[in-house]
């Protein structure tokens, strides 16, 4: 994009005004900044966007031609142009009769058989059609990593309510005690293990998934047979053994990271039913309909993406919470780690050119209220700025316990409030004086109690969190990623910066071994690796 649009951008942000101001001149502010469809409301006017910024941020979205790179993606262009691939995630939860323009009707009847085939298989799972040698499965484990054990894992736990099949259980670190911790009191007799891997390369699940298999050799006659695999590779996971009635594959077009819509959802379903499954992809291609449609400045992703703009590239804050009070969605924040990092955390343009602006922010954050007694002292006080992402529901699942979801919903709402109106030192000095501190004492104390506030938040609230729900909230940040990184002009779907890793950690796994030498490594790297060889 032209240089002169982020330089105008930043020279906005420089006079952004007080939000309390905002409010103050505009009785409607958080009617006219905020948005509502389909029963969720994404509040944005507690940040410092006025109308004037939010225009240029929309002319920004406008001359970065999101609707024209939208369309390329739900059309199947290849716009992941480092890997020639198209980019069709949204298509797996398109389960209507309408092939979208430009995408193949092959393809789509091929989600649709795919979805029927996880359904026909987790049924079995579920009503115990599908057996292991010991009866009925009890536990199902997932061996994945990165896009093939977050996304499932996430939605798992975020839908607990719904979660009536077996016990569900998730492995992803090549650590050897995830594994053994989870197989420990597991009876492999009545254990299935699913083996996701888009590649079906990646050394972490595949030394698990050897693992598991070893764990059930000896106790099962035919432990292949209590496996199932989710892959791009059938090739591969014929190699493993896997018979093709229990491989789910998918294309190429689905990256990791955008993956539990299909076949790497296969764990979830089978905790929650092919219905509820069903009602996730229902949100998820919901929010794709207003995405598509909905006017920019209207349009829930694209203002996300432009608040998270103007915050990051913008005010210069380079990293963002997401704070969900809503403990159920305790791993969003790693997943959208996932999403937001591994898509835009990139310092080169589609054109090969250097970003002349950051990429992406630093993701993190834990549930509310616990983070209120971690971190919130320095979101509140600390001297850098973190916007802060809110989520909420209006509702728990747990009837008898109304009382703690009002305390839940008091204090989400009271952190945005306090981020963003603080306290003055005068008002801190009456505190001091109340308690019967005088003089410089009363200042100095008082000086511990200002919060300086003007601290911008967005608070995402819907009704209550079920798989529909779930599902919106997914493909609302998919889509403000996919946003972001079209303003920023970079390719959101590749991830070359986790390739060097891979490559140094394969060559130093015969050094740890003893059968290749350390001559080539650095003087900090022998010395660990020397350290780490002694025990
Ligand atoms: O190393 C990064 C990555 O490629 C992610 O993008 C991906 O989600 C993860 O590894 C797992 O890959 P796979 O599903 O192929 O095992």
């Amino acid at each position: 994009m032209d240089q002169a649009l982020w330089d105008e951008l930043k020279r906005i942000a420089e006079t952004r005004p007080q939000i309390t101001a905002l409010f103050d001149k505009d009785a409607s502010r958080a009617q006219d900044f905020s948005i509502s469809y389909d029963g969720m409301l994404f509040d944005y006017s507690k940040t410092q966007i006025t109308k004037d910024t939010r225009d240029f941020l929309v002319s920004l979205a406008e001359a970065a031609d999101v609707p024209g790179k939208r369309n390329a993606m739900f059309s199947g262009e290849h716009i992941n142009e480092t890997e020639d691939r198209a980019v069709l995630h949204t298509l797996l939860r398109n389960l209507s009769e309408r092939t979208p323009n430009g995408v193949s009707e092959a393809a789509h009847k091929g989600v649709r058989e795919g979805v029927a085939a996880m359904e026909t298989f987790a049924d079995a799972v579920r009503t115990g059609t599908f057996k292991g040698q010991g009866g009925q499965i009890t536990d199902v484990v997932n061996i994945g990593i990165g896009g093939s054990d977050l996304g499932p894992k996430m939605g798992t736990l975020a839908l607990a309510p719904f979660h009536d099949g077996p016990r569900l259980h998730y492995v992803s670190n090549v650590d050897g005690a995830d594994i053994s911790d989870c197989l420990k009191g597991l009876d492999p007799k009545t254990t299935l293990v699913i083996v996701a891997s888009k590649t079906f390369t990646t050394i972490e699940t595949m030394t698990n998934a050897r693992s598991a298999f070893e764990w059930m050799t000896g106790q099962v006659d035919d432990p292949a047979s209590q496996f199932a695999a989710v892959s791009t590779a059938e090739d591969k996971t014929a190699a493993f053994g896997i018979s093709p009635d229990r491989v789910f594959g998918f294309e190429d077009w689905v990256g990791g990271r955008y993956s539990m819509w299909g076949p790497i959802g296969l764990a979830m379903m089978i905790a929650i039913g092919a219905e509820h499954f069903r009602a996730f992809l229902d949100g998820g291609a919901a929010m794709d309909r207003h995405f598509q449609n909905a006017p920019l400045g209207q349009n829930m992703p694209v203002m996300l993406a432009l608040v998270g703009l103007w915050h990051n590239q913008g005010c210069g804050h380079a990293s963002r919470a997401v704070l969900p009070y809503d403990d159920r969605l305790s791993r969003l924040p790693a997943y959208l780690q996932q999403l937001e990092m591994e898509s835009n955390g990139k310092s080169v343009a589609i054109d090969g050119s250097d970003l002349t602006v950051h990429s992406g922010p630093v993701v993190w954050g834990e549930p509310g209220t616990n983070g209120q007694h971690a971190f919130y002292q320095l979101i509140h006080q600390g001297t850098r700025v973190i916007p802060c992402e809110f989520l909420v529901a209006a509702k728990g699942h747990e009837e008898g316990l109304t009382h703690h979801h009002e305390l839940l919903v008091a204090n989400c709402l009271a952190q945005s409030e306090a981020l963003m109106v603080g306290r003055s030192f005068k008002e801190a000095q009456q505190l001091m004086e109340a308690k019967g501190f005088e003089g410089a004492e009363r200042d100095r104390q008082a000086r511990h109690r200002v919060f300086p506030g003007n601290r911008p938040s967005t608070t995402l609230a819907y009704s209550q969190l079920g798989p529909r729900e779930l599902g919106m909230i997914i493909a609302l940040y998919e889509h403000r990623v996919f946003v972001e990184g079209v303003i920023l002009g970079i390719n959101s779907f590749d991830q070359w910066g986790v390739e060097l890793g891979k490559e140094l950690a394969n060559a130093l796994t015969p050094i740890l071994r003893g059968d290749a030498s350390d001559a080539s490594k650095d003087g900090s790297t022998r010395m660990l690796l020397a350290k780490l060889k002694e025990g």
